[in-house]
């Protein structure tokens, strides 16, 4: 595990845990990894009471043992580590390639301090190369793509718009029940901006823009871990 730079990113993250935190815990590989630690950490007698971003983190969570909560009993939260599929300028974030970022999304507002833990793949100067994540409601479907596509045609995309489907081919369906709709950006040069227009569109449950939630980013490369600080 040790020349993996996800594995060293989370491993990096832990030195922000302290006993008795809430912890937000993220979705995704790099996640995987923290969760893991952090189950290894509990183990060994950390104090902590975690609140997951996913059915999958839940689950891996449980298996590893680690008290689990949510925002009905604990509705803030200290401290959530989480991965990114993008982190741009001032730790701007696409997330959701997982299809969790409704929750993620959810758990970061809460918490008073969100972290990423990436390799440096993920490391951008401009926001858009990865597809970003809308999350949509089923009804309505049809009306809210339409609305979408002409958005990004005012944004000046460089690619479609695609329903995300399962490997088997059906759509793809997230924890809260949702679609998803795949908007291949290229290049979004105005993200505040994207992230107000698309919330303004009746059916758009959430997406993946993370504007002013990451304070910090831990991102792992050959080098070495870097830090970059919002
Ligand atoms: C989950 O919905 C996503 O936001 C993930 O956090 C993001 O896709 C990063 O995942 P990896 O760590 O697997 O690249």
């Amino acid at each position: 595990m040790s020349n993996d730079p996800k594995w060293l990113a989370a491993k990096a993250a832990m030195a922000e845990v302290r006993s008795g935190m809430r912890l937000g815990l993220g979705t995704g590989s790099t996640a995987k990894h923290f969760v893991d630690l952090i189950g290894e950490a509990v183990a060994g007698g950390l104090d902590v009471l975690c609140v997951p971003t996913s059915e999958v983190t839940a689950s891996q969570a449980r298996g590893l043992n680690i008290p689990l909560t949510d925002l009905e009993t604990t509705p803030e939260l200290d401290l959530t580590v989480d991965g990114a599929d993008e982190v741009g300028p001032g730790l701007a974030l696409i997330k959701g390639a997982g299809g969790a970022l409704l929750r993620e999304k959810i758990v970061a507002a809460v918490s008073a301090r969100m972290v990423v833990i990436a390799d440096a793949s993920k490391r951008v100067d401009m926001l858009g190369r990865f597809p970003l994540p809308i999350e949509v409601n089923h009804f309505g479907i049809g009306a809210t793509t339409i609305a979408i596509g002409k958005l990004m045609t005012a944004f000046g995309a460089e690619g479609g718009l695609k329903r995300r489907l399962r490997q088997d081919g059906t759509p793809f369906v997230t924890d809260g029940g949702h679609a998803i709709l795949d908007a291949s950006f290229g290049r979004i040069p105005r993200p505040e901006a994207l992230a107000t227009a698309l919330v303004d569109i009746p059916g758009v449950v959430e997406h993946g823009l993370f504007i002013g939630l990451c304070k910090r980013a831990y991102v792992a490369g050959p080098a070495g871990v870097d830090v970059m600080d919002g």
